[in-house]
């Protein structure tokens, strides 16, 4: 598409045409943020339409102008071009540890249904109630503290009738080849220990005992 033209269509999407109510435009305001000629604004409008990239409607106080199903589609795919191209990609942290015995903690919070669900929709799978803990050695704990400062998937906390809990935040892993996930406090304490979560238990599925070495590699 001729580069004025996608301008245009951009800068109606930006003023809100996109949304299905449409947006009231003068032509005035469109020579102003074009720097073209009113007879170019109008024609690039009426190219727009030709090319069933927007529909316009004529009301009293000027014309509403609204992006059609195939005008969002090109944006779309514009956005989705230039996302790939700029954004950040994922990292994937390489951590490594020993299997430990936590408290029993893990299995008191991981039973709640509160936290339950929200793992289920975050993560697709019913984790297993129960944390298996790593205890990090030495270069994965920078890493660990790296983590700290992602945002992860956040679950939300929320209020029983005996206390409160905080919220958590969560990264999808893997420990070998079996799918997990990290799950951190909003503000842990033992920043030599990651708990993972899993659909199963992971300490029967993958014969591990206390000590055993791990790698988790973490997707943020
Ligand atoms: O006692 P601890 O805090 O280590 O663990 P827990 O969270 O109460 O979980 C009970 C037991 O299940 C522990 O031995 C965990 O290591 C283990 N577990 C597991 O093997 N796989 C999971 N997905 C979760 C917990």
């Amino acid at each position: 598409m001729v580069k004025a033209l996608l301008e245009a269509l951009v800068l109606l999407a930006k003023e809100g045409a996109h949304h299905p109510s449409g947006v009231m435009v003068s032509l005035n305001w469109l020579v102003d943020c074009l720097g073209t000629s009113r007879q170019t604004a109008s024609r690039w409008l009426a190219e727009l339409e030709g090319r069933g990239l927007i529909k316009r409607e004529r009301e009293a106080r000027g014309q509403r102008i609204r992006l059609t199903q195939a005008g969002l589609q090109v944006l779309r795919s514009i956005y989705g071009d230039l996302r790939a191209v700029f954004e950040v990609r994922p990292r994937v942290f390489k951590l490594v540890g020993r299997v430990v015995s936590g408290l029993g903690e893990g299995s008191y919070y991981m039973g709640q249904r509160g936290y339950r669900e929200q793992f289920k929709r975050v993560l697709g799978f019913e984790p297993y109630p129960g944390t298996l803990d790593v205890k990090l050695s030495g270069g994965s704990t920078g890493l660990r503290a790296e983590l700290e400062n992602l945002p992860g998937e956040r679950i939300e906390g929320f209020t029983t009738a005996e206390r409160t809990f905080g919220h958590v935040k969560c990264f999808s892993a893997r420990l070998g080849r079996t799918r997990v996930a990290v799950v951190m406090p909003s503000r842990s304490s033992n920043v030599g220990i990651i708990e993972l979560i899993a659909p199963k238990n992971l300490r029967r599925n993958l014969r591990l005992k206390d000590g055993d070495p791990v790698r988790v590699e973490v997707i943020t």
